[in-house]
């Protein structure tokens, strides 16, 4: 993982409210998927979990057949240590608000068997991340502590070699599977989701740590390297330093593409 911090900052991407985020990352995110696959015929894309990818999941189901899914390895971030159809299950939220819409079939769902509990479940996830070629696309929420997929501030180092790790999360179902840093530094890129105004301080937090050179916080490490997007609402962007992004894209449709430093 690029600790370094110092010299990566991320491409930050602001827009005016959660619907046209949705819109604009789901333009984005179907734009390098695509450059995935004429550049290597298949893309493998990392859901994140939680509330916020639903509007996002939505807008990817909603390009229908202009996002080539028979080249796409669908990949989960993390996972609760539930059934696939519990409510709580990340799997399911991705089944219900994108893979069920799809006019095709992924080339894959690789699902993490979050029932078979998180020390099985991990090591499953692990061999077949192993066998599979790096991920294209990660996309990551973050949660009001700075964590991301399932990687909190107090989850221990995971070992050098880990794709994937058992993990506690502080608040129920508290048994989980995450990607590690590593495997998340191996990504071609990072998408970090973040909206409402509940996180704009913890983000601000965040964009300090790597102003500083100094990551720490999950959010942090995971953006302190090349090819790091974040795709924010202008409320959880709110507490940024002035000049953090040029402008806020107000509609994602006239502006598709167009990227803010
Ligand atoms: C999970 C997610 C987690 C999530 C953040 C933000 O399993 O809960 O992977 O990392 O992205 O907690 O969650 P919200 O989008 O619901 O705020």
């Amino acid at each position: 993982m690029n600790d370094g911090g110092g010299a990566a900052r991320p491409t930050i991407h602001r827009f005016a409210d959660p619907a046209a985020l949705a819109e604009g990352a789901a333009a984005w995110i179907a734009d390098a998927l695509a450059g995935a696959i004429a550049a290597r015929g298949q893309a493998g894309l990392a859901l994140a979990g939680g509330n916020t990818p639903r509007a996002l999941h939505r807008q990817l189901a909603a390009r229908g057949e202009a996002i080539d899914w028979g080249a796409i390895t669908v990949w989960f971030g993390d996972e609760r240590c539930v059934p696939p159809d519990d409510v709580a299950s990340n799997y399911r939220m991705a089944r219900d608000t994108l893979l069920d819409r799809l006019p095709m079939a992924p080339a894959a769902v690789e699902r993490i068997a979050g029932e078979r509990g998180p020390a099985d479940a991990a090591a499953d996830y692990q061999r077949r991340l192993e066998l599979a070629p790096p991920l294209d696309l990660v996309v990551l929420g973050m949660g009001d502590d700075g964590h991301v997929a399932s990687w909190f501030p107090a989850t221990p180092e995971p070992a050098p070699g880990a794709l994937a790790v058992a993990s506690l999360g502080p608040n129920p179902p508290h048994d989980r599977v995450t990607l590690t840093p590593r495997a998340l530094a191996a990504a071609d890129a990072i998408v970090l989701l973040v909206s409402g105004a509940a996180k704009a301080t913890r983000l601000a937090e965040v964009y300090g740590e790597l102003e500083a050179g100094r990551p720490t916080l999950p959010a942090a490490r995971a953006s302190a390297r090349p090819a790091v997007h974040w795709f924010l609402d202008e409320a959880a962007a709110a507490a940024l330093p002035d000049g953090t992004a040029a402008e806020t894209i107000d509609d994602p449709r006239a502006q598709r593409g167009k990227e803010l430093s």
